[in-house]
């Protein structure tokens, strides 16, 4: 039976690779809805992203939910220096035609969770954690209903990519951070730490466009894109794809491997706030409250990403 998802996401070219990676694979992940969360832009830019990546999939019946325009307690802060205006930018795409759905985002989170049988439903925030935070605030009762979070956020080896301590989706709401990775849930996190080992590379990008398929091309457009600012930055042979491994560990765990330790979110610190203070070694006497992946089998990540988008 393919595993019950809610992708949460802020898109993003490498949130929109996550949701082609999870739409491609319907023997693994059953995707029951889209939530949408202000980010790397904001919500109205996401909520309209989320919609053309389904429909450059072809999936136009995957409902897709708006959920919160700010973080729980500050500003939002966004990154279209590295995404660009549209937060696609990269491949010129038409306005979707499907609509959102009414309902909001933190509500359609509760309401499945209440539904659906308990310990079924896997959530994969791919943003900043300010809707599941809501929901866990707003209905306490679902937190012990979740299967799974499997998260894309933080950072300990790599430290930060947004402030020289923080990773971008902690940073951007730490406070619903912290609410999420104290909340009891099993939590499972692609930090900084593994994506910045995914690499897309020029023999990577050009093997999506070898797709010869639209979502080859969109594809490549999208990692081109930022892999210039990124390689500019970090110096590297390409940009890291960070959402898509949510969604690879889910089809192919294997490919991960981590430690069960205690993580903390940094919430005041003057230079250091938004930071994940991972107790990698062990050396605090805090309970582990989350499967930290330290190592990823980089090139059987890509020929995983690969052959799903070729089916698309
Ligand atoms: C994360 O921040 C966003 O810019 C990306 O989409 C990813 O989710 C990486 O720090
Ligand atoms: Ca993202």
């Amino acid at each position: 039976m393919p595993r019950k998802i809610i992708i949460d996401t802020d898109p993003g070219q490498d949130d929109a690779v996550a949701i082609l990676l999870a739409l491609a694979s319907p023997e693994d992940l059953d995707v029951i809805g889209i939530t949408t969360v202000a980010g790397n832009v904001p919500l109205h830019l996401t909520s309209r992203n989320a919609r053309v990546v389904c429909e450059v999939a072809g999936k136009l019946d995957v409902p897709v939910f708006a959920g919160c325009d700010a973080p729980l307690q500050r500003k939002l802060v966004t990154a279209e220096h590295v995404h660009g205006k549209t937060g696609l930018d990269g491949i010129e795409l038409p306005d979707p035609k499907m609509p959102l759905r009414e309902q909001h985002g933190v509500d359609f989170i509760i309401e499945t969770l209440r539904r659906e049988p308990s310990g079924t439903v896997t959530l994969c925030p791919i943003g900043p954690l300010t809707n599941i935070a809501s929901a866990f605030l707003k209905a306490p009762d679902i937190r012990s209903r979740v299967r799974e979070i499997v998260l894309m956020g933080g950072a300990y080896f790599e430290v930060g990519n947004i402030t020289p301590a923080a990773e971008f989706n902690i940073y951007v709401d730490p406070e619903a951070a912290d609410i999420v990775f104290k909340s009891g849930a099993q939590i499972t996190v692609m930090s900084l730490d593994i994506t910045h080992k995914a690499l897309v590379t020029h023999a990577r990008v050009s093997a999506f466009e070898a797709l010869g398929t639209r979502v080859g091309r969109a594809v490549a457009g999208w990692t081109h894109f930022f892999e210039r600012f990124d390689v500019t930055k970090y110096g590297s042979k390409g940009a890291p794809l960070h959402d898509p491994t949510v969604i690879a560990y889910l089809i192919q765990p294997e490919l991960f491997s981590g430690r069960h330790i205690n993580v903390e979110i940094e919430r005041q610190g003057e230079f250091t706030c938004g930071m994940t203070v991972a107790d990698w070694w062990r050396v605090s006497d805090r309970a582990p409250n989350a499967m930290w992946m330290g190592s990823i089998a980089d090139d059987g990540f890509f020929d995983l990403l690969t052959e799903r988008l070729a089916r698309l």
